[in-house]
Parts: C-alpha cells; sequence; structure tokens
C-alpha cells in the first residue's frame, strides 16, 4: 500500500505527467522545487480557430485543496483526500512546505492525496516556499492551533496586487496568539492554546476566513467569524473539518461559529470541482464557437457567471454533474460585470471574462473591485489587437473583428489563462511564454485542450 502511495509526489513514474517533469520530483529529497523550475523556460504555442469540441474532466479546486491540505496540521491522523489535482505546482509547493514541518504526503494516480501530520517537528514555513506560494500563509493559523507556536514568512505582495495579511494576524491576537513582526516573519505564539474570539473582518477575506476558522478548531470555547467569506471553497473545507471533529456552523452565511474541541481526528474528504477552471473552459467554449462537455462539476458555484454569459450568447445545460456549453447566435454581445466577494462575480475569472468581450459586438465594461493591479492581461490582449481603455479600476472593452497571434507574456495565473483564451481564437499563431503560471492552477491544459480539437503544443 505504502509503496502504491508514493507515486505521484515521490518517484518517478506518472502517465498523467510530461517525462521531463516527473524526472525531478522527489518530494523525499530536496528536489521539490526543481519540479516547477524547468517549466518555467517552457512555452505554449496555439494556431488559433478551431472550435472547441468534446469533453473536459474538470479538476478539484486548487484553491480548495491548498486549505484543506493544511487541514491536515490540526490531527495526528491521516488525512486522506480524493478529487485532488496532485499535478498542479501549487499543490507539490504546498506538500515539500508540510513535508518540511513534518508531515508525510503521499499521492496516487487516482488522485488521492494521503497527509499525516504525526507530530510537527518544524513549524516554520520560509521565505523561500512562501514566496513562491502565497496560500503557505494557510499553516500559520492550524500550527498555532496545534502546536501553540508558528513562523510563517510574510508573503509580501504579488503581480495582482499588495495582498495584506492582517486581518489573518489581527483575528489570532483576538484569539490569545502573542505575534511579533520580525525579520520579514510571523513569529507567534499561543501559551496556554487559543481561546475563542468574536472577530469582524473589516472586508470579506477568503483565505483570512478559512486561517481563523481552522484555527478555532481547536480553540477553547466559542469563535464567531463575521462578515466571513463565502466562497464554496469556505465550505468544503467546513465540510472536511466536521468529518474531522469540528463543530462548526454558519459556514456560507457571513457568520461562521466555531465550537472549540479538543482534539481533531483523521478523515476521508472529497475535494470539489474547481468552479475557476469550469469557469475558464465555459468561456473558451463562447469564444471559439464549439461546444463542450464539462465533466464533474457544479454550475450552483457559479450563478454569477450565468447571466452574463448567457446575455453574451451562450447556451448553458447541465446534465447530472456535467456542464454542457455552445454559442446560441454568429456573435457574442458585450455585456458589463464587477467582481465581488461570493456569490459576486470572481475575481479569478474577470481576466477570462475580459478576453471574451474583446470579440463582443459592442462594448462591454469590466470593474476590479477585489485587486488593484489586475488588469496586467490587458496590454497583452492589445498586442494582439483587442481595443481596451483602462479608467481607473475599470476597464473599457470594444469589440474588434478578430485578435492577431502575437508573442505575449503572462504575469499570473489567471492573466495566462486569458491569454491562453485568446490564442484559441486568434488569427495565425501565438506563443505564450512564462507558462509556468498555468502550470500552478491547470492540471494537463495541453493534453485537455488538444483532445477537444485545439491546435496547441508546449515547446
Ligand atoms: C482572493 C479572492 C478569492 C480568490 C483568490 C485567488 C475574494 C474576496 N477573494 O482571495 O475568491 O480565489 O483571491 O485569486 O474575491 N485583505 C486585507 N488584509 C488581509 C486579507 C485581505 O486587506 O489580511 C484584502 C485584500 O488585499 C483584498 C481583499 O481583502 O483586497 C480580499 O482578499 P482575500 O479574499 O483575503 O484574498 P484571497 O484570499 O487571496
Amino acid at each position: 500500500m505504502q509503496a502504491e502511495l508514493g507515486n505521484i509526489w515521490n518517484s518517478e513514474e506518472s502517465p498523467s505527467l510530461e517525462r521531463k517533469e516527473v524526472s525531478v520530483i522527489d518530494f523525499a529529497g530536496q528536489d521539490a522545487q526543481k519540479s516547477i523550475k524547468p517549466s518555467g523556460l517552457d512555452k505554449l504555442c496555439i494556431e488559433g480557430g478551431h472550435a472547441l469540441e468534446g469533453e473536459i474532466p474538470i479538476s478539484g479546486a486548487k484553491n480548495a485543496a491548498l486549505k484543506i491540505m493544511c487541514a491536515s496540521l490540526l490531527t495526528d491522523e491521516p488525512l486522506t483526500l480524493t478529487n485532488m489535482p496532485v499535478t498542479l505546482n501549487d499543490i507539490k509547493t504546498l506538500a515539500h512546505l508540510l513535508k518540511h514541518i513534518g508531515v508525510s504526503v503521499m499521492a496516487r494516480h487516482d488522485k488521492t492525496a494521503v497527509l499525516h501530520a504525526h507530530t510537527i517537528k518544524e513549524p516554520v514555513a520560509p521565505y523561500d516556499l512562501v514566496r513562491k506560494m502565497r496560500g503557505s500563509i494557510l499553516v500559520l493559523g492550524p500550527l498555532l492551533a496545534r502546536h501553540g507556536f508558528a513562523e510563517v514568512s510574510l508573503p509580501g505582495g504579488c503581480a495582482i496586487g499588495a495582498r495584506p495579511v492582517d486581518f489573518h494576524i489581527k483575528g489570532l491576537e483576538a484569539m490569545g496568539a502573542q505575534i511579533l513582526i520580525e525579520d520579514g516573519y510571523i513569529k507567534a505564539k499561543a501559551t496556554g492554546g487559543l481561546k475563542g474570539a468574536v472577530y469582524t473582518f473589516p472586508k470579506v477575506s477568503h483565505t483570512g476566513t478559512e486561517n481563523l476558522m481552522m484555527a478555532a478548531t481547536l480553540a477553547k470555547g466559542t469563535t464567531v467569524l463575521k462578515n466571513a467569506a463565502r466562497e464554496p471553497e469556505v465550505v468544503n473545507l467546513a465540510d472536511c473539518l466536521r468529518r474531522m471533529g469540528a463543530q462548526i456552523t454558519g459556514d456560507g452565511t457571513d457568520t461562521i461559529t466555531i465550537e472549540g474541541v479538543s482534539s481533531l481526528n483523521g478523515a476521508t474528504h472529497a475535494i470539489m470541482p474547481d468552479r475557476i477552471e469550469t469557469g475558464t473552459w465555459m468561456i473558451a467554449s463562447a469564444l471559439t464557437g464549439g461546444r463542450l462537455r464539462l465533466l464533474n462539476t457544479n454550475l450552483d458555484y457559479l450563478t454569477a457567471l450565468i447571466s452574463p454569459l448567457e446575455k453574451a450568447g451562450l447556451t448553458i445545460e447541465t446534465e447530472g454533474s456535467d456542464i454542457v456549453v455552445y454559442r446560441t447566435g454568429d456573435c457574442l454581445k458585450g455585456t458589463d460585470i464587477m467582481t465581488d466577494p461570493y456569490p459576486g462575480f470572481p475575481t479569478d475569472l474577470q481576466a477570462q471574462f475580459l478576453t471574451m468581450l474583446t470579440l463582443c459586438k459592442g462594448a462591454g465594461m469590466v470593474t476590479e473591485t477585489i485587486f488593484e493591479n489586475r488588469f496586467m492581461h490587458v496590454p497583452e490582449l492589445c498586442r494582439m489587437g483587442a481595443n481596451i481603455t483602462i479608467q481607473g479600476n475599470s476597464a473599457i472593452v470594444r469589440g474588434v473583428e478578430k485578435l492577431k497571434g502575437a508573442e505575449v507574456m503572462a504575469t499570473d495565473l489567471r492573466a495566462s489563462a486569458s491569454l491562453v483564451l485568446a490564442a484559441l481564437v486568434a488569427e495565425g499563431t501565438t506563443t505564450i511564454n512564462r507558462i509556468y503560471h498555468l502550470d500552478r492552477g491547470y492540471e494537463d491544459i495541453v493534453g485537455k485542450l488538444g483532445n477537444c480539437g485545439a491546435k496547441i503544443q508546449r515547446v
């Protein structure tokens, strides 16, 4: 059993991974970070103009899996996770960090991972890993709750904005933690354990809600999180924590109540389908004019996307857990969107939707309210022939007849996805550089799109 479990994250063999990448994955050794570096030089070449037709299996949600992996730190028993996007680089980076902390991490070809934090050896998240993946901040709450001590590097800003973590810190302080910011690290201790508290988020924070919810599971007494994030990933994490024995109510609303318990147990839990991947391929179908069946996903998580896509001219049908999408008319129509915390329009689909607007009849406006610098894809789309004007936190997109292939560069994960979408429909060939961003969040993009008729290759 043990040997079988180690296949994806520990051995040389993995049919679902490209050979070059597999050969350097080695969580047993020092090489996890190398598994990310080689693809940094890779490019994607996409010949546009081919309608996507076929089926795409939707992976487990990265943004749920990362948080739930951190929940393994809350118990000394094994946590088994199914539907895990085990080949994503963000997942591998977190697996490496957890291993550094003392967790045994194993993944199987059937997308199952087992994480066992029998003992916490090193409650430290070093800069080198945190700077690669901001989600690493999510070890802070669980480590503090179980171990009473944690040192986590401050994540710093990133391509889409400043991204502070002050709510995480203030919330943990409200729960009795003593926190010092020193040498670029958050140094936190909770002698005698965390205590239940009432904390109101000044602004809705997805990751902040998850960090404090995990910390509160082992605190003494009751914690109430107000103005909490309502994202489905928060609910998926709460479901997992409940399976582990946590007492949580109100997840999915803006007030979450957690009754602390003295210990948590191991469990088996399924990662929810990736709503952002689902939305990305729905937009791909609108753009290319093909018909796609997206397998094993859930439209309930994407209510804010349905109406703007239908207004633009996409037909959306559900068949069990599949979503079928195809374009209704010959051309798409421009429409406006504004990002907002869930259940509003997801900031993680803004770049992809904006790309669709570049080819719509008329104009559409995109307003970004979550991050201050999330239009980095716009200059690249303009190089492909798009007509976009940025005014403050809004982009006015005037539809053009066609986009033209060009050499472009991706700056962050969702911006990269938006360039892939543009390339799928542009005239000629587009070369997308720096595709390591895509490897962080989209599994097997070449295989999935290639199977649906896209002319796409990694070079
Ligand atoms: C955000 C998105 C999430 C998405 C993720 C990845 C929202 C509400 N959150 O989550 O859906 O999956 O990006 O792209 O749409 N903030 C602070 N202090 C903090 C924490 C946050 O000021 O301690 C601010 C942020 O700068 C931002 C806002 O609050 O303006 C929301 O941030 P947050 O939800 O925490 O970001 P992520 O968890 O990364």
